[in-house]
């Protein structure tokens, strides 16, 4: 059938709800909210002042000091939480700092949770990697492989520290088989039955952790495809996605966004928990390159970029423009009402 008229042209024409703001405005299909943004946020051992990361133009390594303003400075924003990583002077082969009470990702914890705990939902990055000589998500065998069995016993001990330090959403990122499973089990054990889990369920091998590797000053020689997923695995994406919720994570993670929103799109049609979308380090430090050179617009890329990660299917967002972006929402929406 046409959608022609003779001598009229075409009747259907979508242009119309495209016509005026107003209109577009009444149409949108897709629209963020600063409770489903959260800021990961990288906390240094032994450093008093924050420390610009050379790789990620605006994002700075945290004191412990410094740590309370931005914390503060997030939740007056109105995100939803923030994900902490610690990076530890020392580092060993079994990641001793990640389990230390003292350790620097702990004592972070206890500080974000007095300060916020109540405004912002405080969540710890669970994986050894910043905290290992050798830079792996896990402990290591004797031939040197990464050992699942045995960096599952080190993620239920790291489960006990962050749980006791008031972590209230445990991200398991270290790709290991049955991980969100065995921190579940120890957590009930001890009396941890409140502490939720995010799995991050389907995280791929990818190139676009570049920047973060240098912000956690990663000790990793080799890659971390032994564990993390291939890049053209689709399938295999979607299976431990069902595996995580099977071992009863509370919320399952995507990673990274932009080059994976398929795979986001397939859990988000087939999760009955919340599925976030992680916009990792490379995303982020790719557009800032590109806006610092003036070829594409900063602040529309940056709303396009997480725009389309809430499209494909994201409740949520974890992003390092988070509280940027907030203030933006917050600024339009003020801007609408007057
Ligand atoms: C592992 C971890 C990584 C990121 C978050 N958690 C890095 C990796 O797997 O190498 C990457 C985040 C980013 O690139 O922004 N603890």
């Amino acid at each position: 059938m046409s959608s022609e008229l003779p001598g009229v042209g075409p009747y259907i024409r979508p242009r119309r709800l495209r016509s005026t703001p107003a209109m577009r405005r009444l149409v949108s299909e897709t629209r963020l909210h600063p409770a489903e943004l959260i800021l990961p946020m990288f906390v240094r051992e032994g450093i008093t002042t924050p420390e610009p990361i050379g790789s990620m133009p605006g994002v700075s390594h945290q004191s412990l000091d410094s740590l309370r303003r931005a914390v503060n400075e997030a939740a007056a924003a109105g995100i939803g939480g923030v994900m902490l990583f610690g990076i530890p002077t020392q580092k060993d082969a079994m990641g001793s700092g990640a389990t230390d009470p003292d350790g620097i990702l702990n004592v972070a914890t206890r500080i974000a949770v007095e300060e916020v705990g109540d405004a912002l939902v405080v969540q710890t990055d669970l994986c050894l990697d910043e905290f290992t000589d050798h830079g792996h998500c896990g402990v290591l065998d004797a031939e040197g492989r990464v050992d699942n069995d045995a960096s599952l016993a080190r993620y239920r001990e790291m489960a006990l520290a962050q749980a006791a330090s008031g972590s209230q959403l445990l991200g398991l990122s270290g790709m290991m088989d049955g991980q969100v499973a065995a921190v579940r089990e120890i957590l009930d054990a001890n009396g941890y039955t409140d502490t939720a889990i995010l799995g991050y369920a389907a995280k791929y091998a990818s190139a676009f952790y570049g920047p973060f590797r240098e912000a956690v000053q990663s000790s990793l020689k080799g890659d971390r495809r032994s564990y993390q997923l291939d890049p053209g695995n689709r399938r295999e994406g979607a299976r431990e996605i069902m595996l995580d919720v099977e071992e009863g994570a509370d919320i399952v993670m995507v990673k990274p966004a932009m080059s994976y929103l398929d795979v986001l799109a397939d859990a988000a049609a087939s999760s009955p928990v919340p599925v976030w979308a992680y916009q990792v380090s490379g995303e982020y430090s790719m557009v800032e390159a590109a806006a610092a050179n003036g070829w594409i617009d900063r602040r529309r890329t940056i709303e396009e970029t997480v725009i389309g990660i809430k499209r494909a299917g994201a409740d949520a967002v974890l992003t390092y423009w988070a509280v940027e972006l907030a203030g933006w929402l917050r600024s339009s929406l003020e801007g609408e009402q007057r």
